[in-house]
């Protein structure tokens, strides 16, 4: 009984303490900020008068901390804050990113601005606001101060509370991995669904919550609301996941192994313990001690960004996360390009070749071998001959540069055996002569693109980075694609934690010094941080195209990515598969779910500055008539207009490339088809265009009839309609060039 007093007490007091309303810039999006009768940070959050985020709470949990002037004590900064001072002003500006969607990007918002005061603690924390049309960011910035110097996390407390069962589109939370499909289900099914969302597999799984989520998370109101949660900036921090507070949650939740979680958001003296039913609340990637972060003052933490819309089509044309990032930290950027690319890659993907050269050895030690005295297993794909066609096919194509996975030493046991040793990144295999092959692709007008596998072996990695850097620099390469297959070396750490988090940074800034352009796989989701390191220029961090021939991705996948997985930053998806069914797949459920106009289609709806045409050369050859879009579309723009867009539904986006007068348009849909309106008042007014529409024949189908498409030329100018049916896990393809 006196329980629920207290309780009432906290909601009563917490109602009646109205606090400071912040608006966006045209009022659609409203913020109110205030500290409740325990001292506890409380914002809420409302679009067009609709309630997005209800009374939540902010705060963080510390653990012990030696260099605390208390001791060894575990505090908080949760509770007991009185708020000392407060600023709102607005900023309104413009910039131009190195590659992007559009030429300029508007940031425009009102900063609010909390020093909050914890009295018994003598400590500082401020909480930064910044409130857009389409949404907020909020962060902690904590000054330098005496009482808070060096302190570590055990958990943020961020909460995000919802106002009812939206449907969301989730993955498990995982330290590890975030390659899973994405499941649909409404907030209160996730618990249900968990089981079956984690029944997959990948080289390194660590799930932590029967309700725990990726962001980021983009969930539909039942009225109408897309509300997406994720975070931008996110350096020196640990990557955060978010825990579901549902009907089931206890004080303490159970894992999915059946012992405890760490979910502790009881402040001292308050017993309405736990926020309410769908709420989420944030939850830190772990280092390998268990702790999820060690901060040095003044510092600050990644922003909690909530984005809001009643249209699906801002979800994906908002540059909030950008915003929010800082400008651009390189003086020279004449480096960096947008890049289109091949590679010596799906033939080992789909099983045809091996990155390794050997089967000589049970294991191999990388300073233990001659390899020209070693018996090659014959189906190396990274050698001179097969690497020459790929050049030919490239410079052919208008591609710039082809890919070559396989070409240096230790592929042989490099996977899964957590060796530390395990690359050296500067060695070739015998097959691969690195100076003939740049020096051919050069004369051809073509560049290689480096890869790096590091196995997730990090400082490995770190101790051999300078020298294969020079090693490009040397023989011509300006791109690397990285990749952290398999669990974290140093054992113990987490692949999204703060110091691997520091480590992708770390080689992005490198890389910089070296003007290298950095695509890492299996690194962690990005989170705008290429607006700072445009040399960034792409990530994978999500299922790939890869998956198609590892049990295959469903076909409303990519209709989901650009709401998800995209809004940090672009992927390295790598499409354009045109033969969906190949010999060597015999599991049956291998094989790409996706039409040919499909494929073309993903180059305009998965935004990214670097586009690979993925499969093999005599796949496109026998489709030369499709593969003309991908030799014509760009890969960076001046202009994008997003005129379609559902969930999980179907995405189309009319873009202009960079510096020209010529459109592209892509529409891509789920397995159960789409007509779309194609309304072309994007042209210039007066001015005809010869269009070319790649579109699926009408008995096409991703299952049974992939490769049935149309190609349709005609001249069109603004103000006409164009309605192009595309069949079920199909899309289309239309250039529109200016004459
Ligand atoms: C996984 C990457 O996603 C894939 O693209 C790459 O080929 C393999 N790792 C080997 O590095
Ligand atoms: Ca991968």
């Amino acid at each position: 009984m006196k329980k629920w007093c207290l309780a009432l007490l906290c909601i009563v007091q917490s109602a009646l303490c109205m606090g400071t309303e912040v608006k966006s810039p045209n009022g659609h999006v409203v913020l109110n900020f205030s500290v409740d009768t325990f001292g506890r940070p409380t914002y809420s959050m409302n679009f067009k008068g609709k309630a997005v985020v209800k009374p939540s709470h902010l705060g963080l949990e510390l653990a012990k901390d030696k260099h605390a002037s208390k001791g060894l004590e575990e505090t908080d900064l949760m509770t007991g804050f009185t708020i000392r001072e407060e600023t709102t002003c607005e900023k309104d500006e413009t910039w131009e990113p190195v590659w992007g969607e559009t030429k300029t990007i508007r940031n425009h918002y009102v900063e609010y601005v909390a020093v909050l005061r914890q009295q018994t603690e003598q400590r500082e924390m401020i909480i930064r606001f910044r409130v857009y049309d389409e949404g907020i960011g909020l962060r902690y910035e904590f000054p330098q101060q005496k009482e808070l110097n060096y302190f570590l996390i055990k958990e943020e407390h961020t909460e995000f509370a919802m106002t009812g069962d939206h449907t969301a589109w989730w993955l498990p939370g995982d330290y590890d991995t975030q390659e899973q499909e994405t499941q649909q289900t409404k907030l209160s099914e996730i618990r249900g669904r968990m089981k079956d969302a984690v029944n997959w597999g990948n080289s390194s799984v660590a799930v932590f919550s029967p309700t725990g989520v990726q962001t980021a998370l983009q969930m539909k109101s039942q009225d109408g609301l897309y509300i997406n949660i994720h975070e931008a900036a996110c350096t020196d921090y640990a990557t955060m996941h978010l825990e579901l507070v549902d009907a089931q949650t206890k004080a303490l939740t159970t894992k999915l192994d059946g012992s405890s979680n760490i979910y502790t958001p009881n402040p001292a003296g308050c017993v309405a313990a736990l926020p309410q039913p769908f709420t989420f609340v944030s939850h830190l990637t772990p280092d390998a001690t268990g702790l999820k972060g060690a901060m040095q003052t003044p510092c600050q933490t990644p922003w909690r960004t909530v984005m809001v819309s009643d249209d699906a089509r801002d979800m994906l044309s908002s540059n909030l996360i950008l915003n929010l990032n800082e400008p651009c930290a390189l003086d020279d950027v004449s480096w960096i390009h947008p890049t289109k690319y091949c590679g010596v890659w799906w033939e080992m993907i789909v099983g045809k070749s091996n990155w390794h050269y050997t089967d000589d050895f049970p294991s191999i030690k990388l300073d233990q071998i001659d390899w020209t005295k070693v018996k090659p297993h014959g189906r190396h794909a990274a050698n001179n001959e097969k690497v020459k066609r790929y050049i030919d096919f490239a410079a052919k194509n208008g591609l710039d540069e082809v890919l070559v996975e396989g070409w240096n030493v230790g592929w042989e046991d490099w996977a899964n055996m957590w060796k530390r040793d395990v690359f050296d990144f500067v060695t070739p295999y015998p097959d691969f002569d690195i100076k003939m092959l740049n020096d051919y692709a050069h004369s051809k007008g073509v560049k290689l693109l480096m890869h790096h596998e590091t196995s997730s072996s990090t400082q490995n990695y770190e101790r051999h980075m300078e020298q294969a850097f020079q090693l490009m620099n040397k023989y011509g390469y300006d791109a690397v694609k990285t990749g952290y297959v398999g669990d974290i070396i140093p054992r113990g750490d987490h692949h999204y934690s703060q110091s691997m988090n520091n480590h992708y940074l770390y080689v992005v800034k490198e890389a910089a010094k070296h003007h290298i352009m950095v695509n890492a796989h299996e690194a962690t989701r990005p989170t705008g941080l290429c607006r700072t390191y445009p040399n960034l220029v792409g990530n994978e961090s999500a299922r790939g195209t890869e998956y198609e021939a590892f049990g295959g991705s469903r076909p409303d996948h990519t209709c989901i990515l650009p709401f998800t997985r995209l809004q940090g930053g672009p992927m390295d998806y790598t499409p354009g598969i045109f033969v969906t069914k190949l010999k060597e797949w015999s599991d049956n459920t291998s094989w790409a779910r996706i039409t040919i106009a499909g494929s073309l289609a993903l180059y305009l709806t998965m935004y990214s500055p670097l586009q690979m045409a993925a499969d093999l050369p005599e796949h496109y050859e026998r489709f030369d008539d499709a593969f003309q879009f991908i030799r014509d579309v760009a890969c960076d723009w001046d202009d994008s207009k997003y005129l379609e867009a559902e969930p999980a539904d179907y995405i189309t986006v009319a873009r202009k490339a960079k510096g020209t007068d010529n459109w592209f348009v892509g529409g891509k849909c789920d397995e159960n088809g789409h007509t779309a309106v194609v309304k072309l008042d994007f042209l210039d007014k007066g001015r005809q265009y010869d269009c070319t529409i790649y579109a699926d024949a009408p008995n096409a189908h991703y299952e049974t009839n992939p490769q049935a498409y149309t190609i349709t030329k005609k001249t069109v100018k603004a103000g006409q309609t164009l309605k192009i049916k595309e069949a079920p896990g199909g899309g289309f393809a239309i250039s529109l060039m200016a004459k």
